[in-house]
């Protein structure tokens, strides 16, 4: 056992055995030993894994086009926040503001970075040193804001989740045990906060599945959504409607790290990313039981080039050929990358096959 699972031991030998919520959650986030608590780069190049916003800035600077639309729905007020949940390396947020300089959008422009982890927030205070951002250490800090925008980047696919499984017409929960030295799954019946809704999916789930309950998400969307009284929430990340979740028998969690994606989350935890799909209908349903409009979940890729990517890749392109011509190689390779960067988040079987909720409030229908 590594230290962290040890120490996963020693609270499962003090208290009972874990859910798989609480057991995701000290494997991500124990603020020693989790996978993002300690602190390391995740979500970058020199990380276990490349996101959207770390890839290129222009998926900042096409998510500020929407949000620029937002403001303008709002009728152009002089103070207009974006909240970020889980902004990671801090990426999102620089090329926003970048994005928006010298406009009158980026006057009113306020970035409000949920970040729960000090070593991040350090890095990020450091990449976006003089910009217009303010740091919160979780969502219930952020201050009420009367027109802007939530945004979260894989952070819902990181939330903790519960596990099911659906045997012989029976559900039951897996809870995380330690026996003989070891860390394992075993059944038992689901745990108070989500007997009801289990037994409520009897008829849903086929049998032999195993699947997630993102109940976590629910109250962090939720607190998110209630701070925001007109605006806009963009939510990119893994996942599906519930329907086609269930369709999936061995449920949805991988992990990711230098070693590779596997589907061992109970080995070497504090090493590897956890994720599990997020359940879109869900969500939705949590967006519009508190009076937001909720779209249909829509392609990332689809979502970039209603924003203007096809521009980027040619303004990329011009952007190459000049510097072909003037001789500056460097220039021309930047160019060049950056156009396979921006390649790689419109690509369907990649970084573009994320999906996008889009939900809203008080600013009449916004599609993009
Ligand atoms: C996969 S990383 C994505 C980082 C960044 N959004 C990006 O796209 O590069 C997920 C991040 O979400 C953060 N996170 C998860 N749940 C959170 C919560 N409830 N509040 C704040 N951050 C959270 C994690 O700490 C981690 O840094």
């Amino acid at each position: 056992l590594n230290r962290l699972q040890r120490l996963i031991a020693e609270v499962i030998d003090d208290t009972g055995p874990l859910d798989f919520a609480a057991y995701m959650d000290l494997a991500l986030y124990h603020p020693e030993f989790g996978y993002y608590a300690a602190g390391k780069a995740r979500s970058d190049w020199s990380g276990d894994f490349v996101t959207s916003p770390q890839m290129d800035p222009a998926f900042g600077g096409l998510c500020a086009r929407a949000f620029e639309r937002v403001w303008e729905a709002c009728g152009a007020p002089d103070s207009f926040a974006v909240v970020e949940i889980g902004p990671g390396e801090g990426g999102f947020a620089r090329s926003v503001v970048d994005a928006a300089a010298r406009s009158a959008f980026g006057e009113a422009l306020q970035v409000v970075l949920v970040e729960r982890i000090p070593a991040l927030e350090e890095r990020q205070r450091a990449l976006l040193d003089g910009a217009p951002v303010t740091w919160v250490s979780s969502i219930e800090a952020v201050m009420p804001v009367a027109a802007g925008c939530l945004f979260a980047n894989e952070v819902l696919d990181n939330t903790p989740v519960h596990l099911l499984r659906k045997t012989n017409g029976v559900i039951t929960e897996l809870y995380v045990i330690h026996e003989n030295g070891d860390l394992r799954l075993e059944s038992g019946s689901p745990s108070p906060a989500i007997a009801h809704e289990a037994q409520a999916l009897i008829t849903e789930v086929p049998d032999g599945t195993t699947f997630e309950l993102g109940v976590d998400a629910d109250r962090l969307l939720e607190t998110a959504a209630g701070k925001i009284d007109r605006g806009v929430a963009l939510l990119f990340d893994y996942g599906d409607t519930s329907e086609a979740l269930r369709d999936r028998q061995e449920g949805t969690v991988v992990c990711y790290s230098a070693r590779g994606v596997d589907d061992r989350p109970l080995e070497d935890p504090g090493t590897k990313d956890i994720t599990a799909h997020v359940d879109w209908t869900r969500v939705s349903r949590v967006f519009s039981g508190i009076g937001w409009q909720v779209s249909e979940p829509t392609p990332q890729h689809s979502m970039l080039r209603s924003l203007g990517a096809a521009g980027v890749i040619d303004a990329l392109r011009e952007a190459h050929d000049r510097a072909v011509e003037r001789g500056d190689g460097a220039a021309a390779l930047q160019a060049l990358s950056r156009r396979g960067a921006v390649s790689a988040l419109l690509d369907p079987g990649g970084l573009g096959g994320l999906t996008v909720l889009v939900a809203t409030r008080g600013v009449g229908a916004l599609s993009f």
